[in-house]
């Protein structure tokens, strides 16, 4: 089965997240080395090709274009619309990988301790979990590799702005919109009128995280070998930046 011209496919990272938290701004960033002066509401999923190292001198750095230290490995960071509308689009985009690697969700610490901002970003964090989990759990689906666990970077974003929360501030308030969305989407599920012999299995498909627990944690997810990080960053103004993402994604590809 030979065949020299089989093309290969390229470990995927995919960036998702709500619209305007600054994923098209950190693909920009890792790619040319400079945050954008400005950005536009994407709609579409575009991807570059970039280079990660574990072992270079410049291995922490996103900026590692003329290294020829170490080994590197190419990858492929793949950006999606964030907007409401467009979320068939990124999910889609999801679906499609191969080589799916890892997932870096991004959120705006900034906007975060806003309910209007909350709400509306635990509740694409819940699909984007429940998707993993569902590709780990499902059984009748012999498909090896969708079957491989795939982590998740929440990057915290915009920590250069006073309103930021502290990561673990993010962390927490996440859960417990989670832990909120859980309950009420299993409710619904109860009075969608499904026969009460089938309540158990369909709950227990569509239950995020450990089954009848009364609050959700990351930690949960690692009954699906899923693993949860979050971690502050900033692609424009002064922190931390972006190097931790960065180095996040390398260990991971
Ligand atoms: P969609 O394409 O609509 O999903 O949005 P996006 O996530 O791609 O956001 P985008 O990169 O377009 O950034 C939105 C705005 O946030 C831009 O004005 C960026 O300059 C700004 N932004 C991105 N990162 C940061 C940051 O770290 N700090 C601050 N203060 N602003 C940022
Ligand atoms: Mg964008």
């Amino acid at each position: 089965l030979a065949n020299s011209t089989s093309y290969i496919i390229h470990p995927q990272v995919v960036l998702v997240g709500p619209d305007g938290v600054g994923k098209t701004s950190l693909m920009t960033l890792f790619e040319r080395g400079d945050s954008p002066s400005q950005t536009h509401t994407s709609q579409k999923s575009h991807s570059v090709e970039l280079n990660a190292s574990t072992d270079s001198s410049s291995k922490y750095s996103y900026k590692n274009h003329e290294d020829t230290t170490g080994t590197h490995t190419k990858f492929l960071l793949i950006d999606t619309p964030g907007h409401g509308k467009l979320r068939n689009v990124a999910m889609e985009r999801l679906n499609r990988c191969e080589r799916l690697k890892a997932i870096v969700f991004m959120v705006d610490a900034a906007a975060l301790g806003e309910p209007e901002s909350l709400a509306p970003t635990a509740s694409y964090l819940y699909d984007i979990l429940l998707f993993l989990q569902k590709r780990v759990s499902d059984k009748s689906n012999n498909n090896k590799k969708n079957n491989t666990p795939v982590p998740v970077l929440i990057a915290a974003n915009k920590v250069d702005l006073f309103t930021a929360l502290p990561s673990t501030l993010v962390k927490t308030n996440l859960e417990a919109e989670l832990s909120r969305i859980r309950s009420s989407r299993s409710k619904g599920l109860l009075d969608s009128g499904v026969g009460i012999d089938d309540v158990g299995s369909e709950e227990q498909d569509a239950w995020l995280g450990e089954y009848g627990s009364e609050k959700f944690s990351f930690k949960q997810m690692q009954e699906f070998e899923i693993d949860v990080d979050v971690l502050p960053g900033n692609v424009t103004g002064d922190g931390p930046g972006a190097e931790k993402w960065w180095w996040w994604i390398a260990q991971r590809i």
